[in-house]
């Protein structure tokens, strides 16, 4: 998969063709002022003025805060595709700021207008409804919740993959495929399987550009929330911008062919790029495949990294009865590949001996890419073991001999003693699980 990093700032040449600018309601504020439409004017303002004008040679009105990260991927289509041998499929991911005008932000991180977005396009062959790794999620099972039943007043059910992809309500493997992995990678960061569920989008919920879309939902103190969306975008936004492009292509070619020039500039996100007078447009390309005519369809993952974060919070929180006192004590439940803070360390007793093994094991950690913290308090080990868990660091190491160590487990509780030159070792074996 590759990995692009495209500008969020987005001229409206590109959401013209993704039909964003016609139809995506929540796009923008137009400033009445000025009659200048863009939604992040913190964001633009300043920036647009100074920088994008001057590189982008485009006056701030014809700028948009992008709404997805996808578009600059679209754009970008035939630069990826001549850098991956000029095959499907492959695909392109994204992590960036995204902007919606949420005409009313509320529940934190849940609707918000400024957000992160990660997303995966994955061209296909809109002919090839298979996947080669689909075998590898087939027998996964979880709660999905398809259109009929949701119209018939059913609840979700747990549903076979391969079974649900073989009977179509899945439409094809590569959609199935990538359901699978988004449960598989949500419920690894910790989200409970029994509060996540699939649910498919209502012929009227569909974005314009959706052929069939899967929301992962997850159930928190606000509900159930959409957290990823999973769309088979059908060929959509690429037959959109191949005639955008030839559009504009050829508008701008008969300019400055009339001013005598040989090169041209087409518009693309991010920087105009140079296109010699034998234009070179997305279709064309894709003709030569296969000797056939076909545009890649796009299945998208797309990844609201807050609303995730925010579910992970609520999943991972619960709380305990203390051993010494008839306190409840608050524990962070995160996986070891997900707690920022792997362990603590810290002397059984104030000792200098004992604080110098400490100190040596947390060297050796860090050293080995594993974030610790040493903990040099005068405080009981019951409430270093507290302030750990309360922060969701799933292991904390005392010290209490020159030559070995207890390394405890925050959840069972569980402590396993080992020697001080194996600890790095064993902590190691212990996150990767
Ligand atoms: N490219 C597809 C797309 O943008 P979307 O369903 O509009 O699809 C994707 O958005 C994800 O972005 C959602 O599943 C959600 O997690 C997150 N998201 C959307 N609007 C948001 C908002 N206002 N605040 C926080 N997250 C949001």
């Amino acid at each position: 998969m590759l990995e692009v990093k495209c500008s969020s700032v987005t001229p409206e040449v590109v959401l013209k063709a993704s039909g964003h600018v016609e139809k995506f309601t929540d796009l923008m504020v137009k400033d009445e002022k000025t009659g200048t439409c863009f939604w992040a004017d913190h964001l633009l303002k300043d920036f647009c003025k100074e920088k994008l004008e001057k590189d982008l040679s485009l006056p701030v009105e014809k700028l948009y805060a992008r709404p997805e990260t996808a578009q600059g991927i679209f754009v970008n289509f035939l630069k990826l595709y001549n850098y991956k041998g000029n095959k499907l499929p492959f695909a392109a991911a994204q992590i960036g700021q995204a902007f919606r005008n949420e005409i009313s932000p509320r529940q934190g991180l849940l609707r918000v207008r400024e957000f992160t977005l990660a997303e995966i396009e994955h061209f296909v062959d809109p002919e090839d409804k298979s996947h080669p790794k689909f075998a590898d999620v087939a027998n996964l099972e979880f709660l999905m919740f398809p259109r009929e039943e949701q119209i018939s007043g059913q609840q979700a059910n747990k549903f076979c993959l391969g079974e649900a992809v073989s009977k179509g309500i899945v439409s094809n493997e590569t959609l199935g495929y990538f359901l699978g992995r988004v449960y598989l990678f949500l419920t690894r960061l910790g989200i409970d399987k029994e509060r996540l569920r699939f649910r498919q989008h209502l012929a009227n919920e569909m974005a314009h550009y959706a052929a069939d879309c899967w929301d992962a939902e997850i159930e928190c103190s606000y509900g159930w929330i959409e957290c990823v969306g999973i769309a088979d975008r059908s060929a959509f936004d690429l037959r959109a911008h191949a005639a955008m492009d030839e559009k504009e292509a050829m508008e701008m070619k008969a300019v400055l062919e009339t001013k005598g020039e040989l090169e041209f500039h087409v518009c693309t996100l991010g920087k105009a790029v140079s296109i010699k007078s034998n234009m070179v447009s997305i279709s064309k390309v894709i003709k030569k495949e296969h000797q056939r005519v076909f545009t890649p369809s796009v299945i998208e993952p797309s990844f609201g990294i807050g609303r995730i974060i925010y579910c992970l919070f609520e999943h991972s929180f619960h709380t305990r009865p203390s051993k010494a006192s008839d306190e409840q004590l608050n524990v962070f439940r995160f996986p070891p590949l997900v707690a920022p803070i792997k362990c603590t360390v810290f002397p059984l007793v104030q000792n200098p001996k004992y604080e110098e093994v400490a100190k040596k094991i947390s060297k050796s950690l860090t050293a080995g890419g594993i974030f610790c913290e040493t903990d040099s308090t005068g405080s009981s080990i019951g409430k270093k073991y507290a302030r750990a868990d309360e922060i969701g660091m799933p292991f904390a190491i005392t010290v209490d001999s020159v030559d070995s160590v207890t390394i405890r487990e925050r959840d069972s509780r569980d402590q396993i003693r080992v020697k001080v030159e194996d600890v790095r070792k064993v902590v190691k074996k212990l996150i990767s699980g």
